[in-house]
């Protein structure tokens, strides 16, 4: 049946019809606020004028108070990116008993043990001296197999810290079956791997690796992270994934990937998480800042629009903001 039977804008004529039929809702709890913790105390984040609050570096106590506010606002999660005081070849700052995601993740599980969970980031990038996500050979190539081990002994001290779930994104072969056999082994069977599975070489990590001092310090990381335009090597990622033991697939970058978003989830049935990364935050901000946009309504927008595209789960710079507002 077609128009003039047929007419659209008849469900779209008032708030209430509008509001009657929405077909995707957001809410605080699928959200996950990024935090920085710096082993040397706080800095702020921004890019020439351009000011990133959410970027900012944290003390412990400053990661605690905006883990408060997260907690305030009933947000999901919290992701943990630790950067360390001294860097060396092997990363070893990142699976230090006594590192600095470890200490964050012991203090925020103390002080707020109904608050959000606790995810960490596990990768070798912000603690190796060259800034790349495993061993690098004298030729520079990074040896995936003797990357395996560093990770799992990561994962294992954030596990044992007390993180609530843990977010492999180095994107190494075979990283989440040994990370699974690892913390089986040791006693966490029953702590949740969130496999950063679609994880592609981006140009929208920029403010990211700037906040996290990540910067590779020679070549890039398309040996390992995937070729944006691959969309069917990414969903084998995530099958590969799924068959090692993830319990939650992530498709990063998130908003020129929402194919990828709605491939994983039906292809998979597993939840998925987007990144809305850092770059696509600045983006918003900067465009904000320039008023050619209305902050608020783009974020909404956007953050709407993942979910639609089959995100249950997404980590946002934005997700104190957008909860504020979704309240
Ligand atoms: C670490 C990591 C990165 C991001 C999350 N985990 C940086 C990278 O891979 O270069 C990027 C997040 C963002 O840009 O917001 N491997």
């Amino acid at each position: 049946m077609a128009y003039p039977n047929t007419r659209m804008r008849r469900l779209r004529a008032s708030a209430g019809l509008r509001g009657l039929v929405r077909e995707t809702g957001l809410r605080a709890e699928q959200l996950v606020l990024p935090l920085f913790v710096a082993q040397d105390g706080a800095a702020p984040a921004s890019q020439g004028a351009l000011e990133l609050p959410a970027l900012a570096r944290l003390s412990i106590s400053g990661a605690l108070e905006r883990a408060g506010e997260a907690a305030a606002l009933g947000l999901g999660a919290v992701i943990v990116f630790g950067i360390p005081s001294h860097k060396d070849e092997e990363g070893s700052g990142a699976y230090d008993e006594e590192g600095v995601v470890q200490l964050a993740v012991r203090a925020l599980k103390q002080a707020l043990p109904d608050g959000p969970l606790v995810v960490t980031d596990v990768c070798l990038c912000e603690y190796t001296d060259h800034g790349h996500c495993g061993v690098a050979r004298e030729d520079g190539t990074i040896d995936n197999d003797a990357t395996l081990e560093l990770l799992a002994r990561t994962a294992v001290s954030h596990a044992r810290a007390g993180a609530d779930m843990l977010a492999p994104s180095d994107m190494m072969d075979g990283r989440v079956g040994v990370l699974r056999s690892e913390l089986d082994a040791e006693g966490y069977a029953d702590t949740p791997i969130l496999a950063y599975s679609a994880k592609f070489a981006s140009a929208f990590y920029g403010p990211f690796r700037d906040a996290a001092g990540s910067a590779p310090a020679f070549g890039d990381r398309r040996s390992y992270q995937l070729d944006p335009a691959n969309g069917a090597q990414a969903l084998r990622e995530a099958v590969l994934d799924v068959g090692e033991g993830a319990d939650m697939l992530m498709v990063k970058p998130a908003l020129a990937y929402g194919d990828l978003i709605a491939a994983v989830k039906r292809e998979t049935g597993l939840p998925v998480a987007a990144y809305n990364v850092s770059g696509e935050y600045a983006m918003v901000r900067a465009a904000a800042a320039a008023g050619a946009l209305d902050e608020r309504e783009a974020v909404l927008e956007i953050l709407t629009s993942l979910a639609r595209a089959g995100a249950d789960t997404i980590i946002t710079y934005h997700a104190l903001d957008a909860a504020s507002w979704l309240a």
